[in-house]
């Protein structure tokens, strides 16, 4: 059987892969520590779940309109205008599945045939694909270890060509966990200012940071800024809702136009009753949201002196999302107690999985080879036990 064209240019999401293959493990028996997920390990907050419940008991079984219902558009418009101090419209938002919706569609709503889309790598591995599946080409620029992996606008700029179309920021990144400084949030404005194109910045994160760190939305800078940045933001990380599957974008209105006929084509609304839940959690109070932070923030701290602590093992603070990043490449050509010759991160993630029974993605599929991507959204006991073997492993290679 023949398949699409169009599908032969993507890639299978390697998180979703990883994270697959340690529950099949898990569900034949075996004690797998899973450092995949990129989904928080609390339950939805009880408050969430009751106004669901409560939802459907008073109908919300129907389709409602396309772009969200008009009492979630305008309360998301309200928490868009709250979090960066400037009036929205509910015109200029739309309700999706997931912010990954939110970003494929405004994605397939600006990007044209030859367009390029700047990447800031190492970086999330559904940019560089939904870019394809939009005809446009990635463009990855690296950021550097040594600058705690916050972008470089200088190298951007070079990376801009009479192609481009789009620069995209996610900070909190993932799988960094870096967050980008104000300096450099200021240079990517300016320079999209200049060579007219669109910013997108992922937010997914935005109430995720930690010590001194502090997001910058660049259209908060004014309106030249604004007209011209895609946010998307939601509830899946921030208020664990993760399974609900709503996401929220902010753009133009032609952008949530488009968006909203590439839905009404698609996929129609996001769940009525998710939309209800997502109504009251970003409706409702938020100190569940700081206690997952700062449970976030133990576990942090815990694993980066660990794996810092690991001879052969560097690793950049991560300062928001729940990632560490570290770098493994230290580890390449050495054999493993069986023989196998380590030929990279994705070797070294096979040998932890088989070996040592821990799942973690490795960081090639970031675009950053020699690294590998840990998620601290697991328990503190499972935090101990998994990187109580991945040190144990690490020592036998020889
Ligand atoms: C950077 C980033 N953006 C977007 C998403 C997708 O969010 P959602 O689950 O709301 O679709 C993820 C999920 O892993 C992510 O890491």
């Amino acid at each position: 059987m023949k398949l699409s064209k169009r599908l032969s240019v993507i890639e299978p999401s390697m998180t979703l892969k990883v994270s697959a293959k340690a529950a099949e493990l898990k569900a034949k028996g075996i004690d797998v520590v899973s450092f995949g997920a990129g989904e928080p390990d609390f339950d939805t907050p009880t408050h969430i779940k009751e106004a669901a419940k409560k939802a459907l008991d008073n109908g919300a079984t129907k389709y409602t309109q396309v772009e969200g219902t008009p009492q979630l558009r305008k309360a998301v418009a309200a928490w868009f205008a709250k979090a960066h101090g400037f009036a929205v419209a509910p015109n200029e938002v739309i309700v999706s599945v997931g912010a990954k919706q939110g970003i494929f569609n405004a994605f397939h709503a600006i990007l044209d045939e030859g367009d390029e889309v700047i990447l800031p790598a190492p970086y999330w591995v559904s940019y560089s694909e939904i870019t394809k599946l939009a005809g446009a080409k990635p463009v990855p620029v690296w950021c550097r270890p040594e600058d705690g992996f916050n972008v470089d606008p200088k190298e951007v700029e070079k990376a801009i060509t009479p192609r481009t179309k789009l620069i995209l920021i996610v900070s909190p990144s993932n799988p960094t966990g870096a967050v980008f400084d104000e300096k450099a949030v200021r240079a990517l404005a300016a320079l999209a200012v200049k060579h007219n194109l669109w910013l997108l910045t992922d937010d997914i994160y935005r109430s995720l940071c930690y010590g001194d760190a502090k997001v910058t939305q660049p259209a908060t800078f004014g309106p030249e800024v604004r007209e011209r940045t895609i946010i998307v933001d939601g509830v899946s990380k921030a208020f664990a809702m993760t399974g609900w599957r709503i996401g929220f974008t902010l753009a133009p209105p032609a952008v949530i136009e488009a968006m909203g006929t590439l839905q009404g084509q698609s996929t129609t609304n996001a769940a009525a009753v998710s939309q209800a839940a997502a109504l009251a959690a970003i409706e409702g109070p938020t100190d569940e949201v700081e206690r997952m932070r700062q449970e976030f923030d133990k576990r942090r701290q815990y694993m980066v002196k660990t794996l810092r602590a690991m001879p052969g093992v560097t690793c950049v603070e991560p300062m928001g999302a729940f990632y560490a990043f570290p770098d493994v490449s230290a580890f390449n050509g050495r054999k493993t107690p069986s023989g196998r010759v380590i030929d990279g991160d994705a070797s070294l993630c096979e040998y932890l999985i088989t070996d040592a029974q821990v799942a973690a993605v490795p960081g090639s599929a970031f675009c950053a080879p020699g690294y590998m991507r840990l998620s601290y959204a697991t328990s503190q006991a499972n935090i101990d036990k998994g990187l109580g073997r991945i040190a144990e492993a690490l020592k036998n290679l020889k």
